[in-house]
């Protein structure tokens, strides 16, 4: 394990819980131009703008709005306000003439009201399905984000439950997690959209692979999985590996180009999402916007050594 898995890493998203360290990041100009590169901005207009540019180079787009660990039932019923109102607007934007199925909103189920003490699964559930079924309506699909390890066993409960009325619902498998497989296995079998990604949060090695090598070898017998399983495969990775195996493996399985597709964050390896479109692949970028854009951001940087010196220059600040 690398000396930055080991020790930065962990340090770094220890400091996305950390309430002082979060009100001191978001008060320093530094921070908001490191946010800029990963964000396009705080508000519903900004969103849609950059979900334009992205329609407009021939790419599908999920967009989140940020928020996490709700802790009143009031937050997360903003939240649901905010997920409807983006849902009416993404209703108005005009066909392009594409596949359907280019725009997608991901929700987190901790800012629906998850961890809530009383009640939060059910109220996640309610806001969830709200959600849900307006974005039906609209023609937009829906991705359940993937947590911590603590929140998975519910949030899958919460999605097989919303599945069975809306079959178009997605979510996140994080391979990092050992029970993956297993989760990937069940989901390919019931033809679902699955998002899957390596995993963004500190877990203890009892529960996920500790080293970057075992997390890549587990990825990839996760994606085998869904690319042989009967449902939509969605390839949430940077890494030209993966990429590249993506690819091959669709080819194994005889997947159409319209069966599968790459996904990846907005400002991360723009050139790439732009290759991939060029080459008829199907990507979507997913675009983060809001005000709770702290959590999302110190994922980000622990991601990659060297986003690590922004980080700190900007606490500096
Ligand atoms: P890896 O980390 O190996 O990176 C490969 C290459 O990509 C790097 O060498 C670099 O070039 C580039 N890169 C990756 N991250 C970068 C960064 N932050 N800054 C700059 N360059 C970077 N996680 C989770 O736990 N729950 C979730 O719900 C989601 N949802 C999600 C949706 C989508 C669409 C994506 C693409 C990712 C997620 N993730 C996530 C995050 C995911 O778990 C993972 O942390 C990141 O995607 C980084 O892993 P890669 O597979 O890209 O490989």
């Amino acid at each position: 394990m690398s000396l930055f898995d080991a020790t930065m890493r962990p340090m770094i998203l220890a400091a996305a819980r950390n309430d002082r360290i979060r009100q001191t990041s978001q008060r320093t100009a530094m921070t908001r131009r490191v946010v800029e590169r990963f964000v396009p901005g705080e508000t519903q207009t900004d969103v849609l703008a950059a979900t334009r540019t992205s329609l407009d180079a021939g790419m599908s787009v999920s967009i989140d709005f940020l928020g996490e660990d709700t802790t009143d039932e009031s937050q997360a019923t903003g939240t649901v306000d905010a997920y409807l109102a983006l849902v009416g607007a993404m209703a108005d934007i005009p066909e392009t003439g594409l596949p359907a199925g280019r725009l997608e909103v991901s929700l987190k189920l901790t800012a629906l009201g998850q961890a809530l003490p009383r009640h939060g699964a059910k109220i996640a559930e309610e806001n969830a399905r709200t959600i849900a079924a307006a974005a039906h309506d609209a023609g937009v699909l829906v991705t359940v984000d993937a947590e911590d390890h603590a929140s998975a066993d519910e949030r899958l409960m919460i999605v097989r439950a919303l599945r069975r009325d809306f079959r178009d619902v997605g979510t996140v498998l994080q391979a990092y997690l050992r029970r993956t497989e297993d989760d990937c296995t069940e989901f390919a079998e019931s033809g679902a959209r699955i998002r899957l990604c390596k995993g963004a949060y500190a877990e203890s090695p009892s529960v996920a692979y500790p080293t970057r090598e075992l997390i890549d070898e587990a990825y990839l017998r996760c994606l085998r999985i869904l690319m042989k399983g009967n449902g939509y495969p969605m390839v949430a990775s940077h890494d030209p590996v993966i990429i590249d195996a993506a690819q091959a493996m669709a080819d194994e399985f005889e997947r159409t180009p319209d069966s599968w597709e790459h996904q990846m964050l907005y400002g991360i390896r723009t050139d790439e999402q732009q290759r991939l479109t060029a080459a008829g692949r199907r990507v979507r970028v997913y675009i983060p916007y809001g005000g709770e854009w702290y959590g999302y951001l110190v994922r980000r940087l622990a991601e990659k050594p060297a986003n690590l010196g922004f980080f700190l220059r900007a606490l500096a600040s």
